[in-house]
């Protein structure tokens, strides 16, 4: 059936807030079901321009062959929500939901604001009936507070609130919304509920096979999300907090995690130790659980989470005293070359990186910093801007490293494993060190190249 509103189309369907969720997701929508419209607003007109342009806001592998096939055609990007609201059925809300800052729950519990004020608006805006689906991850029982606010008004106008994760991970978004592990839509248990989950899995079934679109209730998907956040953390910290013992007695972290990972009740994948975790999700969801858990009363749950993050923290400032102690107890007007920025590799993103509480430490030891990133270099600067201390930012590597004492790496960029390090061993003070918090450099040569190797959870390789 043709949509009344455009025939050309299905039907219309608007998301709220074009960022990394946002953007993506919409665009494989789009690009999967030429027979929806697809609207993407944001309240920041900059953002909406860069989606409208040959340079979009946020660096994706593959996002933009799939942006440009569907834009014009059946992808828009604008920034006029009241016309997005009432010209669609379907509302997916992906609005940023940061961890609060201030007031009751600070540094725990997620911040709504900006999620309360997109109800409002679709409240105030809407004059048919519509679908909302929420895609930020937010806590449990935000679905209920969103209901709560769209019913406060008896304006005949029916809304129906689903809960619909996105698991896509930066780097690899477009890969993961072709093929997702599974697709959850979390619905009341109502006609009107169970009508338009139908709707919502209508779209995905355009390309996600039916045994991966999962179907629970709005509570149970919502703290689905949280819950695989926190055991994908919690397995990066257990295998963090083995790499610190390992360091300790010897044993090499790569080749634990190789023979833990192949019992198959356990599996290989996120067992590489590292510098610690970051990203947007990963901290802010497990806080979230905590917060959730202490409102509970359940204090010994939410410590045993709490421990996730406090491992990461004690993984990043080991990496700051391991860098100290091997420099001789000083880093005073050292040159320190920072490889990465991003979280991770594939992305521009760094929220929540690493490398920027190692920046401001070795910036604390009065360390002179030089940075280099492929894809992150803009959104360094802003999160170093306000830090005291010498920090210079340098598109190439070779340059990057020149005259600097010590490498550290943050981020697991292919173009750092294959740099030609005999070229900037020459080019570094003596004696050089390289510390691999990402455990990507070939350790063994660049310690026969002169080198002083500290890598994650093996033992060093040093000339000293
Ligand atoms: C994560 C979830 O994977 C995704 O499902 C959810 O939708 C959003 O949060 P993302 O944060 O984009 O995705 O990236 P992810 O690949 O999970 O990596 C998170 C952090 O963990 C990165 O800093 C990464 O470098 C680090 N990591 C990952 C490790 O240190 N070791 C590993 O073995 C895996
Ligand atoms: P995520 O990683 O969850 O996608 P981002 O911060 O990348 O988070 O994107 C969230 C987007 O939501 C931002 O572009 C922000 O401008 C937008 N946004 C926040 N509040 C509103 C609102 N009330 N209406 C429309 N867009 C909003």
């Amino acid at each position: 059936m043709k949509n009344a509103m455009n025939p050309h189309f299905k039907k219309h369907i608007l998301c709220i807030g074009a960022g990394y969720v946002g953007g993506p997701t919409m665009a494989m929508i789009a690009h999967k079901c030429p027979d929806y419209r697809v609207t993407i607003v944001d309240i920041n007109p900059e953002r909406i321009a860069q989606w409208n342009s040959d340079r979009l806001p946020i660096y994706e592998p593959g996002l933009d062959e799939i942006v440009r096939s569907a834009r014009g055609r059946n992808l828009l990007f604008s920034t006029d929500i009241e016309k997005g609201i009432q010209e669609s059925e379907i509302i997916f809300v992906s609005v940023n939901t940061p961890t609060k800052t201030f007031g009751v729950g600070a540094g725990m519990a997620a911040d709504l604001q900006y999620w309360e004020k997109t109800a409002r608006q679709i409240l105030k805006s809407a004059t048919s009936d519509k679908i909302i689906v929420e895609k930020s991850t937010l806590p449990v029982r935000t679905a209920r507070a969103m209901e709560r606010i769209l019913f406060s008004e008896n304006n005949g106008v029916h809304f129906e609130v689903l809960s619909n994760p996105e698991f896509l991970a930066e780097g690899t978004a477009i890969r993961d919304l072709e093929a997702p592990d599974r697709v959850l839509i979390g619905s009341r248990q109502t006609e009107k509920g169970l009508e338009a989950r139908q709707q919502l899995a209508d779209i995905y079934a355009n390309w996600v096979p039916q045994e991966r679109i999962l179907t629970t209730d709005i509570w149970s998907s919502e703290l689905s999300k949280l819950v695989a956040n926190a055991f994908l953390a919690q397995r990066i910290s257990s295998i963090n907090a083995i790499a610190a013992l390992c360091e300790k007695t010897e044993a090499d972290v790569s080749q634990v995690a190789r023979a833990v990972g192949m019992d198959t009740r356990i599996g290989g994948r996120f067992l590489h130790a590292s510098v610690g975790f970051g990203g947007s999700c990963f901290k802010k969801d497990i806080l979230n659980l905590v917060y959730i858990c202490r409102h509970y009363g359940l204090n010994e749950v939410a410590n045993y989470w709490q421990g996730v993050i406090d491992i990461n923290e004690y993984q990043q400032e080991h990496f700051v005293v391991t860098m100290l102690n091997a420099m001789f107890n000083t880093l005073a007007g050292k040159r320190i070359c920072l490889f990465g920025f991003a979280f991770k590799a594939d992305t521009g993103d760094t929220r929540e990186s690493p490398a920027i509480y190692i920046a401001r430490r070795l910036m604390e030891e009065h360390a002179d910093l030089v940075i280099t990133d492929p894809k992150a270099l803009d959104n360094a600067k802003m999160d170093l801007k306000d830090s005291k201390g010498n920090v210079c930012f340098v598109d190439n590597p070779y340059e990057a490293a020149s005259g600097c004492h010590a490498i550290a790496v943050m981020t697991e960029w292919r173009q750092f494993r294959e740099l030609d390090y005999e070229r900037i061993y020459r080019s570094m003070v003596k004696p050089a060190f390289i510390f691999d918090g990402r455990n990507i450099v070939d350790h063994q040569r660049l310690f026969e190249t002169g080198f002083n190797v500290y890598p994650t959870g093996k033992p060093v390789l040093t000339h000293l």
